[in-house]
């Protein structure tokens, strides 16, 4: 058992999973409202209630509330006297539980669509709001009778009961989407839910975050030593500092550099950590052994896994120097946990952990961020004192710039994009579009293509910009950069980088595409 399940804040928002990517949007806009939101799977009333939760928030998702094998909650949960607001499918679960009807439409409603409030009866959800206003709806069924006692409180053109509720009883549902960005006073709804019919206390800021996080810690770690392997990213940066910041100098960083990281990444984390945190940090610089183990390597899953093994053995080496550790710092997310099942498992996946535990090591576990969300983990960053340059770090792969050299990894080619991924993130920020966007970088395909430079013929390799809206990197837009930015960083690559003389942007979405070349 992770050691911060026992520092949960009490009385979560429950919000329960209904096998649809919304749960976890649904939980971050709760917290985004500073109270503490956990998600779990439909259990039983009382295993329910046993989480002392201050609300539950039923989720949407894919099935059909009649389907054979449809996903249901415990019935009891509605006497429980616990406030409870469904969406979208958790609204329908309500209105079918509760005697009011579901029915099939024809066409279904997704998308954008106007919500025509019932003024005669207002709701308290929709206090303060317009009459009218957009919102985000995405489902075939559609509640079609609301429950006796129930009443209707919004409707749509398609949706004749687009939110109903007891308000006696505390039960609400929504069939449209309040916590997509789409819907108008979504986060409003939400709060409304929250701070006048769940009456919730403020339970979930930064500092709360961080005290309970440093308490954990120190709990756990008592007097042992600590590893961490920092990445040059966000996650283990903060969860470094966190562990600093409880057991300071019995944790020491190893900050490997593969030689496949992005410019000046390794003199800002000795800046970040040795120089403003006091930080006990091992540097090893391993860039020829790297290149080597990449020699003739083009398989992309093969590539990860060279960089993966050999990055283990180097962390073993520093490890065997301090053999009196007995913990390992990881950066595991919630999202991890909530995708793992279940929370209480320290799951790792492969393919998002190059520095992950090596196996045959002895040491156990702190995760001092298996509760927070990414943009929670950067609020817990700046809190803590890291630079934004670290906080608001894009994701970048563990396996570095090799995943976005199509092709064999050579010194060469790994200067040549470092210096253009180093033109695209400085125009990127330059324009202040750097918040707007989840990643922006730089692909050298090992191709060349034919140009003309002054007065002579080139053959050299083009680039390619990649630049993606995401909310959590399942799924990504290409991001409509101006023309203008496009223009400056189109020229600037091909003047300033040698061996460059064609530049591409990618306009493929997630899917089909994936974010990253390889
Ligand atoms: P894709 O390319 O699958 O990537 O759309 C989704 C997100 O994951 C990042 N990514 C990785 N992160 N280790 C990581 O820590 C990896 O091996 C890895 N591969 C992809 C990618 O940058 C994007 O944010």
């Amino acid at each position: 058992m992770s050691a911060l399940s026992h520092h949960r804040p009490e009385k979560p928002i429950l919000v329960v999973d209904f096998g649809a990517q919304y749960a976890q949007l649904i939980a971050r806009r709760v917290r985004e409202a500073h109270v503490y939101s956990e998600i779990v799977s439909p259990k039983s009333a009382e295993e329910l209630l046993s989480l002392n939760p201050q609300g539950i928030i039923l989720s949407g998702g894919p099935s059909s509330v009649y389907a054979e094998g449809a996903p249901s909650i415990d019935p009891k949960i509605y006497e429980s006297n616990i406030p409870i607001l469904g969406i979208c499918y958790g609204a329908q679960l309500i209105a079918k539980d509760l005697g009011g009807k579901v029915s099939k439409t024809d066409k279904g409603e997704y998308g954008r669509t106007l919500l025509e409030i019932n003024k005669e009866r207002r709701s308290e959800l929709f206090n303060d709001i317009p009459d009218e206003i957009e919102v985000w709806m995405s489902h075939s069924d559609a509640i079609s009778e609301v429950p006796p006692g129930f009443v209707m409180t919004s409707s749509t053109k398609l949706a004749p009961v687009a939110s109903f509720e007891n308000s006696q009883m505390d039960i609400y549902g929504t069939q449209f989407h309040p916590e997509v960005v789409h819907s108008q006073f979504g986060q409003e709804l939400i709060k409304s839910f929250l701070f006048k019919v769940c009456d919730a206390k403020r339970n979930w800021t930064s500092i709360s975050v961080i005290d309970n996080a440093v308490q954990a810690i120190k709990e756990q770690v008592k007097g042992g030593k600590v590893l961490c392997a920092l990445s040059g990213g966000v996650d283990s940066a903060v969860a470094a500092a966190l562990v600093h910041k409880a057991v300071g100098d019995q944790l020491t960083c190893v900050f490997v550099d593969t030689g496949l990281m992005r410019s000046n990444e390794g003199t800002q984390v000795e800046r970040a950590f040795e120089r403003d945190f006091n930080v006990d940090l091992v540097h090893v610089k391993a860039e020829d052994r790297f290149l080597e183990a990449l020699s003739d390597v083009t398989d992309p899953e093969t590539k990860r896994k060279t960089i993966g093994e050999l990055f283990i053995r180097i962390f073993e080496e520093v490890a065997r120097d301090h053999s009196d550790a007995k913990f390992l710092v990881q950066g595991t997310l919630y999202p991890d946990v909530v995708e793992s099942g279940e929370g209480e498992s320290a799951v790792i996946k492969s393919h998002h952990n190059v520095g992950g535990l090596p196996e045959d090591m002895d040491l156990e576990l702190v995760e001092p961020l298996r509760l927070l969300f990414k943009d929670e983990v950067r609020a817990v960053g700046s809190e803590l004192g890291l630079p934004d340059e670290i906080t608001w770090r894009q994701p970048f792969p563990g396996p570095g710039l090799a995943v976005r050299i199509i092709g064999e990894v050579t010194r060469e080619r790994t200067e040549i994009l470092r210096k253009a991924d180093a033109i695209v993130v400085e125009e990127i920020h330059k324009y202040g579009l750097d918040r707007d966007l989840w990643q922006y970088f730089a692909v050298l395909p090992a191709i060349r293509s034919v140009g003309v430079m002054g007065d002579g013929r080139t053959y050299a390799y083009p680039v390619i910009i990649r630049a993606v809206t995401s909310e959590d990197a399942m799924t990504a837009d290409w991001a409509r950069l101006p023309y203008e930015v496009l223009e400056v960083i189109s020229s600037r690559l091909i003047s300033e980088v040698p061996g460059i003389n064609r530049v591409a942007y990618d306009i493929t979405s997630k899917p089909p595409g994936t974010i990253e070349w390889e």
